[in-house]
């Protein structure tokens, strides 16, 4: 008796996902992050292999076993996943949905610890990470056909995630509310909003994160249609 046979509306594309934090090292045991389980990103990069997607996975630290059926790469920092998804490159489709550390202390970190001296903490300074989703999606040569994005936001959702949609190049944003009451961060379940690239909104409702992978991957073989017979 033969598995039901799933429909694979993605066979033959590549799909680039990212997920998880990423983690920017103070020190050999400290360092600066985003918060992130990592779930709803490899739950979207495993339902794109179910679908019939050659996916690379580049995830940052997460306590989350590999997808099956899905080549992943592990990296700790903002700039390592920037070297990494250039090196995944090309790929029909990329999914941006790794909490990128947006800063990362200013001089690098180096092996020895750093101790406190009873003077108080020394000053931290930072510096700007590069923005892969934006410089992937601002690409003129080698851009996926399909740049989607995420957007996690405590306020002004909508807003907020209009604003991103235009400023990072992306052809669809996934919106979500992170502030306490959504309880989304490490959590089983999501609540977002898909947002166009003409504004347009569609709510979805609260479901598992795997579900809401596999209703986003429909969407994505929809907006992107496999070429062929
Ligand atoms: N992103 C990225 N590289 C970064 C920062 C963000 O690729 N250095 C991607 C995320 O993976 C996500 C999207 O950009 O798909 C939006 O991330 P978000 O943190 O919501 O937006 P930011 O542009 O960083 O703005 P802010 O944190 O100030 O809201
Ligand atoms: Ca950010």
């Amino acid at each position: 008796r033969s598995a039901p046979t799933r429909p694979r509306p993605l066979e033959g594309r590549r799909v680039l996902v990212t997920s998880g934090p990423t983690h920017e090292p103070i020190d050999p045991v400290r360092y600066l992050a985003n918060r992130s389980s990592g779930r709803q990103g490899h739950a979207i990069a495993e339902a794109a292999a179910q679908a019939g997607a050659a996916v690379t996975l580049i995830s940052g630290p997460v306590a989350l076993p590999d997808p099956p059926g899905v080549a992943v790469v592990r990296v700790e920092t903002a700039r390592e996943m920037m070297a990494a998804v250039e090196a995944a490159l090309p790929a029909e489709i990329a999914v941006f949905a790794a909490a990128v550390a947006d800063w990362r202390p200013e001089t690098e970190a180096t092996d020895k610890k750093i101790k406190k001296d009873g003077s108080g903490p020394a000053p931290l300074a930072l510096a700007e990470n590069p923005d892969i989703l934006s410089t992937i999606a601002h690409r003129s040569e080698g851009r996926p056909g399909l740049v989607v994005g995420f957007a996690a936001e405590t306020d002004s959702v909508l807003e907020h995630a209009r604003a991103k949609i235009a400023r990072k190049g992306c052809d669809l944003i996934v919106a979500n509310d992170v502030s306490a009451e959504g309880a989304v961060m490490g959590g089983a379940e999501n609540a977002v909003h898909l947002i166009g690239r003409d504004g347009s909104v569609e709510s979805w409702p609260r479901a598992a994160k795997e579900e809401v992978a596999r209703r986003l991957v429909a969407r994505i073989a929809e907006l992107h249609p496999a070429v062929g017979p």
